[in-house]
């Protein structure tokens, strides 16, 4: 199986960035653990902070031979009908990934774009939900 994880805005500062929420992990050694960990997996993995750069993955991804995409889309996760859109527009089946739980943030990022157009959607058990997400799509 060949899994692409996209990562969206800020996620290149996982580790740095609010750790409270975040944790302290960077996603480079989170990516090297689960590799690892899930060694009959091709893992492959993007990150842009950029929206028009996702969405050409997206369109890219759809090209390739992926079973699936673990998508975390950042904060433009509750802001972009485009993003939204890609995911609606292609035909590989696309998990919503979280870090943190959304449902118990501010109302803003109760809003997903994605969620509609996802298989499913994972949120609020950090880095773990990456790995939920591979379990999920080993065993469907
Ligand atoms: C996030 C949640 C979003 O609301 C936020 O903007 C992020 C990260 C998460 O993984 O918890 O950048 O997607």
């Amino acid at each position: 199986m060949k899994v692409l994880i996209l990562n969206g805005p800020n996620l290149n500062l996982l580790g740095k960035r609010e750790p409270e929420v975040y944790g302290a992990e960077s996603f480079d050694d989170y990516l090297k653990f689960l590799r690892a960990k899930l060694p009959h997996i091709t893992i492959e993995y993007y990150q842009s902070n950029v929206e028009g750069e996702l969405i050409n993955r997206l369109h890219q991804a759809n090209d390739e031979e992926y079973q699936a995409i673990i998508l975390n889309a950042g904060a433009y996760t509750h802001t972009s009908v485009a993003l939204g859109d890609a995911v609606a527009g292609i035909s590989i089946p696309v998990v919503e990934v979280h870090i943190s739980n959304v449902m118990d943030r501010e109302e803003f990022r109760h809003v997903s774009y994605i969620s509609k157009h996802a298989v499913g959607v994972i949120s609020g058990f950090g880095l773990l939900g990456y790995e939920l997400g591979m379990h999920y799509l080993s065993i469907r």
